[in-house]
C-alpha cells in the first residue's frame, strides 16, 4: 500500500519510520510511505501556509490554495517546483480537487471516530493520502475539495494532525499482508472479536507469590479456550460495556 502524508512537520515522522515495525514494513515493501512538506507548495518568501480568518477572530487559518496545489501534485506525482502556485493541475493530470482522487483523509477532531473496522476499510485501499493540519483551522474548501474522509482518533484535541496520522498509519499497516508476521494474532485480539483481549502469561509460572492460573498449565486446550473467552467477556463487561451493546468497532 502507498501512503502519502502532507504536513508542515515532515521531520516529525523520521522517528517512527526509522524504528519499530513500521520501518520493517517499509523495508519489506508492504508499505510505501512518502512524507511531503506542505511548505514546498508555498509561493512567498516566508513560505507561509496560513492567513487571518475572514470574518475576524483569533488565530490563523491554513490556506486552501496551498493545500489544494499540494494535494493535486502529490496525487498526480508532480513536483512542487512545477505545481506551487498553480491554479489547476495540468490538463493531463488524472486527479483533481473536487473530482476523482485517491482516498484522502483529513485528520480532525470533528471527523468520524477511528475504529478497527475503519482501519480495516482503509487497509483495503491501494493508496491513502493523509492531511495533517493544525487544529485551529483549515479553510473549509480543503475539507470539501481535497478530503474524501475526515477522521478523529478520539474525543480530545491535539495541536495538529501528525500524531493522529501516525496512529492511522500504524493501525492500517499492521493489517497489511505479511506485516505482523504471526498471521493469527490480528484476528484474535481486542476489537476485532468485539471483546477486549484475555490476560496472557509466560514464564516463570510462580512470581513473587503470584501463580499463573492453573487452567493454562493443565494441557486441556478446550478448558483454556473457554477460560480465555470468559475472561475476555468479563473484562469487556466491566471496562467497556459499550462494546457489548453496540456494533461499533467490530472488524
Ligand atoms: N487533530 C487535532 N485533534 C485531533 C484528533 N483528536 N483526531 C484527529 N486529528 C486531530
Amino acid at each position: 500500500m502507498r501512503i502519502d502524508v502532507l504536513t508542515i512537520f515532515p521531520d516529525w515522522f523520521d522517528g517512527p519510520l526509522r524504528t519499530s515495525l513500521l520501518a520493517r514494513a517499509v523495508e519489506q515493501h508492504a508499505l510505501d510511505l512518502r512524507v511531503h512538506d506542505l511548505r514546498d507548495w508555498t509561493t512567498d518568501r516566508h513560505r507561509s501556509v496560513d492567513a487571518a480568518p475572514y470574518g475576524g477572530g483569533a488565530g490563523m487559518v491554513m490556506r486552501a490554495d496551498v493545500w489544494l496545489a499540494a494535494c493535486e501534485a502529490v496525487w498526480n506525482d508532480l513536483r512542487p517546483q512545477d505545481t506551487a502556485g498553480a491554479q489547476h493541475p495540468p490538463p493531463e493530470a488524472r486527479y483533481r480537487a473536487g473530482g476523482e482522487r485517491p482516498r484522502t483523509v483529513l485528520l480532525t477532531p470533528r471527523g468520524r471516530p477511528l475504529t478497527q473496522a475503519l482501519a480495516g476499510e482503509l487497509a483495503a485501499e491501494p493508496r491513502l493520502t493523509l492531511l495533517c493540519g493544525r487544529y485551529e483551522g483549515i479553510d473549509e474548501r480543503v475539507h470539501q475539495l481535497a478530503a474524501t474522509d475526515e477522521i478523529s482518533i478520539g474525543d480530545y484535541v491535539l495541536m495538529g494532525g501528525e500524531v493522529a496520522a501516525a496512529v492511522v498509519i500504524e493501525a492500517v499497516t499492521r493489517l497489511l499482508p505479511g506485516v505482523v508476521g504471526n498471521e493469527e494474532s490480528p484476528t484474535d485480539e481486542s476489537f476485532t472479536s468485539g471483546l477486549l483481549e484475555y490476560p496472557q502469561y509466560t514464564r516463570p509460572a510462580q512470581l513473587r507469590g503470584h501463580a499463573v492460573p492453573e487452567v493454562l498449565t493443565s494441557g486441556d486446550h478446550g478448558a483454556v479456550e473457554r477460560w480465555r473467552r470468559e475472561q475476555a467477556e468479563e473484562l469487556t463487561r466491566r471496562r467497556r460495556p459499550d462494546l457489548l451493546d453496540g456494533d461499533e468497532g467490530h472488524g
